[in-house]
């Protein structure tokens, strides 16, 4: 863009906050990520890997899919091997549905021919990227995109990856006993923040459900889009369970009073920063998830949780140790073999990785207390001495 010149999304933006003196951070996001045709994600652009902005696990290495994938065809069998719908919200290039599907066909066919993937995807831009990656997949019937309430009644698994950080989010900040929210309002040198009332009482609902109270002058995120689709998931599902990767924690230490500017964070060709109203359209804003309100809701609207743990623990449980030791036996090339070790640790290292700070969330609805595969504790994989 050209000194001076605002794109078409910032004029809109402009406009939008002139016409109602002012908009809440959250409207803000949600324009800047999903305004028809030109936000982050609607518009036609590489997100995901090395030419995009960030990595995601599913992006890493498709044994993240094909663990995930033992996961899901235990799912079925705790169902009765019945039919069985994997529906998956927001899958960004298809990655993670191509791995599991790969997996499936090869490892467990039965399965595979009695399975219906379902995606539901809001950006045009990915849907089309999705389509181009799962041709075969889609060629053999296995595939349909759907709307979330289409799957009224499901019996099976609502799966996503790194969707919730994605939805837009209220900046909230408590000053004199009082929690204010941030809106955004045009400014002499461009978008400008206001402390206001909070815009909803459904703010003050949220922390009233987990019992924490932001701590004086910090500010932080509340996920309110997050709570609406918990209660979405929990009626359109039927019977079976709900599978939630994201980056988070529990409510106490997402808003620990040492925590003070949140966790509100800007992706842009690989580099974080924490100014969302610079590139407006053209970089990733997110924000950490809180797992303690998505139990919260899911356990009002009938889903009760069976498993939540590190992302490591999760991989681990499915027999990330073991799926390594293979793949590195297979490979003949000492170095390639070292280039795949490493890769493959992004998943499960907890500095620099994805191990720790990511956390998966297993819920249930209308199935007794199964014992899930992923909740394999560590000190009962057996791994030969010497492996590592
Ligand atoms: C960070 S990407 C997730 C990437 C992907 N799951 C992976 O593993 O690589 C977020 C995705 O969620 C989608 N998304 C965001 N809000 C959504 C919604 N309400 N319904 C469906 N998809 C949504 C975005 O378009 C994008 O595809």
């Amino acid at each position: 863009m050209i000194a001076g010149q605002e794109s078409e999304l910032i004029l809109k933006l402009q406009q939008q906050i002139d016409a109602s003196a002012g908009i809440t951070f959250a409207e803000f996001m949600e324009q800047a990520l999903y305004s028809p045709d030109d936000g982050y994600y609607t518009s036609k652009r590489t997100r995901i890997g090395k030419k995009g902005d960030f990595f995601t696990s599913s992006s890493v290495h498709s044994c993240f899919g094909q663990l995930i994938a033992r996961q899901l065809e235990q799912m079925w069998r705790i169902l009765g091997q019945d039919s069985f719908v994997v529906a998956e919200q927001g899958a960004g290039e298809g990655y993670l549905c191509l791995d599991i599907l790969d997996a499936l066909e090869k490892d467990f066919p039965e399965f595979y021919a009695r399975l219906e993937y379902r995606l539901i995807e809001l950006s045009p831009d990915n849907r089309h990227r999705q389509k181009q990656l799962l041709k075969s997949h889609l060629a053999a019937g296995r595939i349909l995109w759907c709307e979330l309430e289409d799957l009224k009644d499901m019996q099976g698994c609502i799966i996503s990856n790194e969707l919730i950080d994605a939805f837009p989010v209220h900046l909230i900040e408590k000053h004199a006993g009082e929690l204010q929210e941030v809106y955004v309002v045009n400014g002499e040198n461009g978008f400008a923040e206001e402390l206001r009332p909070v815009s909803t009482a459904l703010i003050n609902e949220y922390f009233q459900r987990i019992g924490i109270e932001p701590a004086a002058g910090n500010r932080c995120e509340v996920n309110l889009a997050a709570c609406d689709w918990m209660q979405r998931v929990a009626a359109v599902l039927g019977r079976g369970f709900v599978l939630t990767i994201d980056y988070g924690f529990l409510a106490e230490e997402l808003y620990a009073p040492y925590r003070h500017t949140g966790t509100l964070l800007c992706y842009h060709q690989h580099q974080t920063n924490e100014n969302p109203y610079q590139r407006v359209g053209l970089q990733d804003i997110t924000a950490h998830v809180d797992f303690t309100s998505l139990q919260a809701v899911g356990c009002q609207y009938g889903l009760e949780t069976l498993y939540f743990g590190q992302q490591y623990q999760f991989l681990m449980g499915l027999g990330f140790l073991e799926m390594l030791m293979e793949m590195e036996c297979r490979e003949t090339d000492p170095q390639k073999a070292q280039a795949l070790r490493m890769n493959l640790k992004t998943l499960i290292l907890p500095e620099g990785g994805m191990g720790e700070s990511f956390k998966v969330l297993v819920q249930g609805k209308n199935i007794s207390a199964p014992e899930l595969l992923c909740a394999k504790r560590i000190q009962d994989i057996k791994i030969p001495p010497g492996s590592f």
